[in-house]
């Protein structure tokens, strides 16, 4: 072989190794095992005009908020800082200058708007946003149009239960309600340009995950406590021991719209109210699968209530048969009944001192007005709450069991008052 072939075959032998390892390499560390993830570009790449000086200073003061960007799917799909951060119509009042860019501090629903006109509209119609917020609040901080269009006018017009603040929140005052009831309650807050609520309470900023909102710990940031002790039920149910023991079986973040009994072998608070799940729709409107209002003295049925509880029902039924899950559910209606009725009788006992002049007129001014409100307020809600999700120690010991005992205690005290006048 002359000595120039050799020296070819010697030259494309090291050109064939460095190009295959060139190919490996690439593969490695540029594309991996999972393909080539053209729709998950690098962070640099995403970051064009305007949002490439954002990421560039904010990567230097506060790297956790641009490392949470670039773990969102948002990233990977190109939405940029200022696909929020740009303020949109309504927004004028909120605009900052902020190095020569027009931006806005805080994004509102009016922002994902843009490109999530379902989710926004969904949960714009439900007790999370508007509702929520008056709950705490009254009638002061709305417009009569935003009453009318949330459904907080009664049937003569005026504010839904007087438009008042509520009582417990003039009792703790305003200062202590900034970091109490307004933390949980802004979830419906009202924002600056209007509109009502705030996404990152599921979805925390910057990540806007599903898998963050599917997990129950999410709901019992405020779903707990002796009102509402959803989380607290769901841990004991046999709903929320499955989940405990199998968390690595959850396939948390499967995409939306393709959850089936797969991904999730036992439901979670997203699975039963919000998650699409099996042939289930999804919905941001957490009361579109709910037949019962649970919270206030008395429980009643919703308007279209058995239209939401097929709905639930179909949840069910992805991992139950319907003769189960009547059971369950005929037994639930009547603890809740019985809840009813012990409610009507301490607030017969109630009414009786009241009519004879017996009882303050003030809020909360004596011990009985706070043991007839923990009979609705605390032990009947957790009663009814553990009654549809599984909560026996709810519905005993931490529910009816609790209103027994406080009707002996507002019989004695009445007692005592009326002996004394
Ligand atoms: C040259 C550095 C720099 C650039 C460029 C920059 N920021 Fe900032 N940004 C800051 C600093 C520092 C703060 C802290 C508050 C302040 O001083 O205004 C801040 C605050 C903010 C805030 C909070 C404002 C508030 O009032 O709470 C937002 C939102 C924000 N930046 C978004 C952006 C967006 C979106 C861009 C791109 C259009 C951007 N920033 C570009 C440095 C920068
Ligand atoms: C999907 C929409 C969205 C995108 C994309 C987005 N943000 Fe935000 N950002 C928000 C929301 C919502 C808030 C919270 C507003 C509030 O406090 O209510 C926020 C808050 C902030 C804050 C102030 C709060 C804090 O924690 O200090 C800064 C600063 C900020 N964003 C910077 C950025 C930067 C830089 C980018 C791009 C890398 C970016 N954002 C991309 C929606 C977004
Ligand atoms: C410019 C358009 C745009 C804006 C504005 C926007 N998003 Fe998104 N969002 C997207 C796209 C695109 C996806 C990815 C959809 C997909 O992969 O199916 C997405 C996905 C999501 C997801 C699902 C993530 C997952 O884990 O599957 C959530 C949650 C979300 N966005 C919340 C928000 C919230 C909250 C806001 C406002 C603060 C917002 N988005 C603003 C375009 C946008
Ligand atoms: C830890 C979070 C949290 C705090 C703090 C909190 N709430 Fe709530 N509140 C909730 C949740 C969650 C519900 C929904 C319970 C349900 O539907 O079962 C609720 C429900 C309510 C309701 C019932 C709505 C209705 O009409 O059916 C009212 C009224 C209310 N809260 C007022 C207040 C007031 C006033 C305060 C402060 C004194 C307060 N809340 C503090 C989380 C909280
Ligand atoms: C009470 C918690 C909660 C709040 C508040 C919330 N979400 Fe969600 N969101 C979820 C859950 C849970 C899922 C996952 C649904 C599933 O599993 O099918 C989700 C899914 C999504 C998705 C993905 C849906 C899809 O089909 O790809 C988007 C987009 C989204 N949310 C946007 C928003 C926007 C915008 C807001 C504010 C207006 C918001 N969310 C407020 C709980 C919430
Ligand atoms: C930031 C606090 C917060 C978080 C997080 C939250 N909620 Fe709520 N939720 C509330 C408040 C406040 C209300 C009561 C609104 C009212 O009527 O005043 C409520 C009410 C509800 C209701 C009753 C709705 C109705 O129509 O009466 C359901 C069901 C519910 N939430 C489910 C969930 C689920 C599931 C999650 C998690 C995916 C969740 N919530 C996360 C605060 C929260
Ligand atoms: C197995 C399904 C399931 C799971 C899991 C579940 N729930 Fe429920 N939930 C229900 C049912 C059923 C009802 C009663 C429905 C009705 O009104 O008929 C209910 C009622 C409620 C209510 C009462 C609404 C009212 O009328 O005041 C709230 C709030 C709530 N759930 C929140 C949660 C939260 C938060 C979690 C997780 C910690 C959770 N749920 C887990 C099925 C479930
Ligand atoms: C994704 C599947 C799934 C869904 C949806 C589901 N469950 Fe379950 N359920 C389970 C699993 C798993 C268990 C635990 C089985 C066991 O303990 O043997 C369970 C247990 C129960 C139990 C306790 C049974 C016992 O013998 O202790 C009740 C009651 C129950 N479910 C009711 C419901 C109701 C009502 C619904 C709808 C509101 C529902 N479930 C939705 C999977 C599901």
């Amino acid at each position: 072989m002359p000595k120039t072939t050799r020296r070819m075959i010697a030259i494309l032998g090291i050109g064939t190794f460095l190009v295959v390892s060139l190919l490996f390499l690439t593969y490695h560390f540029v594309i991996g095992p999972q393909g080539l993830k053209t729709s998950l570009p690098t962070l640099s790449s995403t970051t064009v005009g305007e949002n490439k000086a954002c990421v560039e200073c904010h990567q230097k003061d506060n790297p956790g908020i641009v490392e949470q960007y670039h773990d969102s799917k948002h990233s990977g799909r190109g939405v940029q800082c200022l696909d929020c951060h740009k303020p949109v119509s309504g927004q004028e009042t909120m605009t900052k200058d902020h190095y020569k860019v027009s931006v806005i501090a805080k994004p509102s629903p009016k922002n994902c708007e843009q490109c999530h006109k379902d989710e926004v509209k969904q949960f714009e119609d439900s007790n999370h946003a508007a509702k929520s917020w008056y709950s705490v609040e009254g009638a002061k901080n709305f417009t009569p149009e935003e009453l009318a269009k949330n459904h907080l006018l009664d049937a003569n017009g005026k504010p839904v239960g007087g438009g008042n603040a509520n009582p417990v929140f003039n009792l703790i005052g305003k200062d202590v309600s900034a970091q109490s009831c307004e933390v949980c309650h802004a979830i419906g807050q009202k924002n600056q340009d209007g509109s009502f609520g705030d996404c990152t309470k599921c979805h925390l900023r910057h990540t806007f995950d599903v898998t963050q909102a599917r997990q129950p710990e999410t709901c019992g940031q405020c779903h707990l406590g002796p009102d509402h002790p959803q989380i607290e039920i769901y841990n004991e149910s046999a709903h929320g021991a499955y989940y405990q023991a199998n968390k690595e079986k959850f396939n948390m973040d499967a995409p939306a719209g393709t959850l089936t009994v797969k991904d999730f072998p036992a439901p979670t608070c997203a699975t039963c109210h919000i998650s699409a799940f099996g042939s289930v729709p999804g919905t941001h409107d957490v009361g579109q699968r709910l037949n019962w209002t649970l919270t206030p003295e008395t429980a009643s049925i919703r308007k279209d209530g058995a239209a939401h509880q097929q709905t639930m029902n179909a949840v069910c039924l992805n991992c139950h048969v319907q003769p189960f899950i009547d059971d369950v559910m005929s037994k639930a209606d009547k603890t809740i009944d019985l809840t009813n009725q012990n409610v009507k009788k301490g607030k017969s006992i109630v009414q009786d001192l009241s009519d004879t002049g017996l009882l303050g007129t003030k809020p909360f001014g004596t011990p009985l007005d706070f043991l007839y409100f923990e009979l609705w307020h605390h032990e009947g809600r957790r009663a009814r709450f553990g009654a549809v999700m599984g909560g026996a120690d709810y519905v005993n010991w931490n529910g009816i069991y609790e209103q027994q005992k406080a009707l002996v205690e507002m019989q004695a005290q009445a007692d005592a008052l009326k002996a004394k006048h």
